[in-house]
């Protein structure tokens, strides 16, 4: 009997439909699939509200962690770890990060292979990164990575899915497309757990090598590294003049928040639109190098 253990956060439920799919064709009489929710100590609501949404940012950032409830009933000898994880500003959500940092975490992840699952807006690959040292801080072995993005990508989304986390409203409007993940993506995530179902029963698992290749488990976009690249090394920065102005709920920390909204509004207005333009010249020179990019971040599945 081969034992596989899920774990996940997801505060809208999207990212538990993607693992409720990834997982539907992987159980039966040789694999048992234990399905586990990380729950924050503290909730953190959803809809958010734009302080609590923006307070978030410094702890996301500087990967401090949310604490969370010890999970109950876990064996410890699971043959493979599968993580759902959403992003948060660039980096994996406070309440994942808080469990990886978590004793128990050390206990269940040592010298375990683990596939990691995203659902996310549009911007993940530092995030997974971040995850990969997350990870190896556990002794922990990364075969796979999934990762599902919000429809109408990039500039669509960009409005869409803010307002879907501050209304809880995925509706279509004007001439946007609804917010989250296409039904559709969610779905055919199934064809993850239908390989796991074959593969595991092959030991394939053992030999720390990919399981989900030529599934497009992943589809990086080598334009938009260089971006999220730049965001990341900027947010850093932010998050510690934030942090530096006061803790979450102090007027000092709402201050420092509103100053950084309003230069990522300048930000969008002038910098952004300039970068867009220099970019689509300068990838024109740089194709071969993109496609090396992706071809780097798109490990350990590949398309
Ligand atoms: C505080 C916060 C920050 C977020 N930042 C990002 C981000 O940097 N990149 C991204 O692609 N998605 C971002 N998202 C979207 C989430 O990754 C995810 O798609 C959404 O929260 C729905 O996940 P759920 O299953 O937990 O409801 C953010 C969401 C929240 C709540």
């Amino acid at each position: 009997m081969k034992k596989v253990l899920v774990l996940y956060y997801s505060q809208s439920g999207q990212l538990k439909d993607v693992i409720n799919s990834f997982i539907s064709k992987l159980p039966d009489s040789e694999i048992q699939v234990d399905l586990k929710a990380i729950e924050p100590i503290e909730k953190y609501p959803f809809p958010w509200k734009f302080y609590e949404f923006s307070q978030e940012f410094p702890e996301a950032v500087l990967l401090e962690g949310h604490e969370v409830k010890e999970i109950e009933n876990l064996e410890d000898d699971y043959d493979l770890i599968i993580l759902g994880y959403t992003i948060w500003f660039l980096a994996p959500s406070s309440p994942i990060v808080g469990f990886l940092k978590s004793e128990q975490a050390k206990k269940i992840f040592n010298n375990k292979p683990v596939i990691t699952v995203i659902a996310c807006r549009d911007m993940w690959v530092m995030a997974q990164e971040k995850m990969k040292t997350l990870l190896n801080d556990l002794n922990a072995n990364l075969i796979d990575n999934v990762a599902l993005t919000d429809q109408g990508k990039g500039i669509y989304s960009f409005i869409t899915t803010p307002k879907w986390l501050m209304t809880g409203n995925k509706d279509p409007f004007w001439f946007f497309p609804p917010a989250g993940i296409l039904q559709s993506d969610i779905d055919n995530a199934s064809r993850f757990g239908q390989r796991l179902n074959k593969v595991l029963k092959e030991d394939k698992e053992k030999e720390g090598k990919a399981l989900l290749t030529g599934l497009e488990a992943v589809n990086v976009n080598g334009k938009l590294i260089a971006s999220e690249i730049i965001a990341t090394r900027s947010s850093k920065i932010w998050a510690k003049i934030i942090n530096f102005f006061g803790k979450k709920n102090t007027f000092g920390r709402k201050f420092a928040v509103t100053i950084y909204a309003m230069f990522l509004v300048v930000l969008v207005f002038t910098i952004v639109p300039l970068n867009i333009l220099v970019r689509k010249i300068l990838n024109k020179f740089q194709k071969e190098k993109l496609t090396e990019l992706e071809k780097k971040y798109e490990q350990p599945s590949g398309r």
